[in-house]
């Protein structure tokens, strides 16, 4: 629950590590990722965005979430890693309602970051208000500045870097838990050359907050491709999230499809896929300061 994830963002604060917060829409993926957590003794924490509910739930994204969340929390009793799941860019705040009532989520994250700046704050702060009047310990995640690519159904054409000051004032008027912000990754697989990333601005970003006697973890998004020594820079900055869609469901996909096509025989699911959930989960790196992304195209 979002109680337990708090304590492991408080820890990730004091010592200095990144919770890798990773995108799954199936169990194949979900499966690898968690073999791959614990082979490396590290918490995990998935994330379902609303497309992947959907797609979860055959159209239908309250079944999406409820037959991901049954199968993650079975899966994860055969481990004594702490699994969690938050749920990514969330924008429909009916929907946002049912998953506080559900109960399944232990965090969530509102993205209306590409709504004008008061705007953003009053459906941030809806948000949050909504688990205080259900008395719920959900943790809700709010975005500040604009990260460019394409991310589920959000698409973003240009960055806007999060501002030091707007952040702090963001934070006190939303009440959000954690913050995600922008300096300089970007969402998808289209990415690489043109990154400019600043860990400068994540400092100021930490320091005004920790002015004004605010101890906010941060998020960051479009972590896929961020080089070791550039992650490791920003996680001195109190970035406690690393998400990950692109990275592992790539990996995935790619192996599948490798093996389907040198397997012609292999002609139901499981023989072909039980294989690439394999083959995934022992060659994948796992470790945040081994992610180096290959898109191996
Ligand atoms: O439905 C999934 C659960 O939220 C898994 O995480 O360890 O907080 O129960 P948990
Ligand atoms: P990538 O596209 O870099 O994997 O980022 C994922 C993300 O930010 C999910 O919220
Ligand atoms: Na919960
Ligand atoms: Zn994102």
């Amino acid at each position: 629950g979002g109680e337990e994830l708090a304590t492991v963002y408080d820890e990730a604060l004091d010592e200095g590590f990144g919770l890798i917060a990773s995108n799954v829409a199936e169990p194949n993926v979900m499966m690898g990722l968690m073999e791959g957590a614990d082979r490396m003794n590290s918490d995990l924490l998935l994330q379902l965005s609303g497309g992947a509910c959907k797609f979860a739930g055959n159209g239908d994204p309250v079944a999406g979430l409820k037959s991901m969340g049954t199968y993650i929390e079975a899966i994860a009793e055969q481990y004594d890693i702490g699994v969690f799941l938050n749920m990514d860019h969330q924008t429909d705040l009916e929907f946002i309602e049912q998953q506080i009532e559900l109960d399944i989520p232990s965090s969530i994250m509102i993205d209306a970051s590409h709504e004008p700046f008061d705007e953003n704050v009053a459906t941030s702060r809806e948000v949050v208000e909504m688990v205080e009047a259900a008395d719920s310990d959900t943790l809700i995640e709010a975005e500040l500045g604009q990260i460019k690519g394409v991310e589920d159904e959000i698409e973003a054409e240009e960055a806007f870097y999060t501002d030091p000051e707007q952040a702090v004032e963001f934070v006190e008027k939303t009440g959000a838990d954690l913050l995600a912000i922008s300096v300089g990754t970007q969402h998808g697989v289209a990415k690489g050359k043109d990154l400019e990333l600043r860990p400068d601005l994540a400092h100021d970003i930490r320091q005004a907050l920790k002015d004004h006697g605010l101890d906010t973890p941060l998020v960051l998004h479009g972590s896929s491709g961020v080089q070791p020594d550039q992650l490791q820079e920003m996680l001195k900055h109190g970035i406690c999230k690393v998400n990950k869609d692109t990275r592992y469901q790539y990996e995935y996909t790619r192996t599948a499809y490798d093996l389907y096509r040198e397997n012609p025989d292999a002609i139901v699911p499981p023989e072909g896929v039980e294989d690439a959930r394999d083959t995934f989960f022992n060659e994948t790196e796992w470790s945040p300061d081994k992610s180096v992304f290959d898109p191996r195209v």
